[in-house]
């Protein structure tokens, strides 16, 4: 990992004594479900962010590498409304999460070093939020469960972000292993890592088309699960299988219906593909994602036509060429796709999709290949390293 050290000295006058860092995700299966009680398959990517902080005397002080500007100061918690103070709203929410834990840090300052693309659909705010987290339970000398942390950062997002997210990306972040995609139960928020095959490639193509989770089309689809939920008098999609759902399906109308179908069945896709990776089914591996972007394109209605143009030149590219499977990941609306394709056959992948979003819709994209990483940390810096 690079080192800022230098950097926030020059920024702040004084030497850091935290880093705490955060990695982005990618969701492999699993998409519009977290928020539904259901079962989600992320994986943390090695792109991450870093926050360095040092304690001050008084209030908070933040500065981002993505921006060319002098260090932002607050002393209260109130949401921010002007555009270029919008992002302080992540370390703010998150600082209001750990206060009403009865839980305040001493002021601090703050600088953040971010690799993770944003507006890619690759969770650079909830990795920010996380490694905030991680940054304040440091100085005030306390440690949170990951599934704790994980909360106090969705409700960031909901509070001071405006954006109704699920808890997939806070926990993949939070509960990363390298070498393992995570199954995370979001009904009660318990994790489990599962193996990646070590021969194949997870490669993420982001579109460039920028997503917005706050345009409320995300909490529209939300809106729509849950009505459906309570015409068919179920608590949970989990209590609802596909087949159950056909017997249902004249109690609800079209559009619902199809938002219904997705949810049972990307819940019922996620543990076939589980189980799949445990038995190096390929092909239950490859139908189960083509199915899934299926249903998220024409059921769930949240892909776009830079992304169906991604993942169909990942199928055009082809099993005999090493292609596994691809499918959009994350909210959709615009972000990325991701494709689990052999090691070997990566680099001419990245070519095939970079060719495809330029001849497809005039898109320059550098798609790129990664691996399962782990989870956000922090740690304390000495005086020695800091130097
Ligand atoms: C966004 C949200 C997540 C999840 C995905 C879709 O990334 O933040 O909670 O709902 O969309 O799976």
């Amino acid at each position: 990992m690079e080192n800022h050290h230098q950097d926030f000295f020059e920024l702040f006058a004084t030497a850091p004594t935290a880093s705490a860092v955060a990695p982005g995700r990618v969701n492999l299966i699993g998409d519009h479900i977290d928020y539904l009680g259901g079962a989600v398959l992320p994986m943390a990517i090695e792109a991450h962010l870093e926050i360095l902080t040092a304690p001050a005397t008084d209030g908070f002080a933040f500065w981002s590498d993505a921006l060319e500007a002098a260090p932002l100061r607050f002393d209260d918690l109130e949401p921010e409304t002007a555009p270029e103070r919008l992002w302080l709203n992540y370390p703010k929410g998150v600082l209001a999460g750990y206060h009403e834990r009865g839980i305040t840090p001493p002021p601090f300052q703050a600088a953040i070093y971010s690799a993770i693309p944003g507006g890619a659909g690759l969770s650079s705010s909830a990795a920010l939020a996380t490694a905030c987290a991680l940054a304040i339970e440091q100085l005030a000398g306390v440690e949170l469960s990951v599934a704790e942390r994980a909360k106090i950062c969705q409700s960031a997002e909901h509070r001071y972000a405006g954006v109704p997210c699920g808890i997939m990306d806070q926990l993949a972040i939070g509960a990363g292993v390298e070498g393992c995609a995570v199954r995370i139960d979001c009904e009660n928020l318990t994790t489990q890592a599962i193996h990646m095959p070590p021969n194949i490639a997870v490669v993420v193509a982001d579109t460039g088309a920028k997503h917005s989770l706050a345009d409320g089309q995300y909490a529209a689809r939300r809106q729509d699960c849950e009505q459906a939920l309570e015409i068919l008098g179920k608590a949970s999609f989990n209590e609802i299988s596909p087949a159950n759902l056909e017997q249902a399906k004249s109690q609800l109308d079209d559009r619902l219906y199809r938002r219904a179908r997705h949810a049972v069945t990307e819940i019922a896709r996620v543990d076939q593909f589980v189980n799949a990776l445990g038995s190096g089914d390929f092909e239950t591996l490859r139908s189960a994602m083509a199915a899934s972007h299926q249903s998220l394109r024409d059921d769930f209605e949240v892909s776009c036509p830079e992304l169906d143009c991604l993942v169909d030149a990942a199928d055009n590219f082809g099993a005999q060429r090493g292609l596994v499977g691809a499918r959009m990941t994350g909210g959709g609306f615009g972000g990325s796709t991701v494709n689990l394709v052999h090691r070997d056959a990566a680099p001419a992948l990245i070519d095939r999709l970079r060719d495809a979003a330029l001849a497809g819709y005039g898109g320059k994209i550098t798609p790129f290949s990664t691996v399962p990483s782990s989870g956000a940390f922090c740690q304390s810096i000495t005086n020695l390293e800091s130097v």
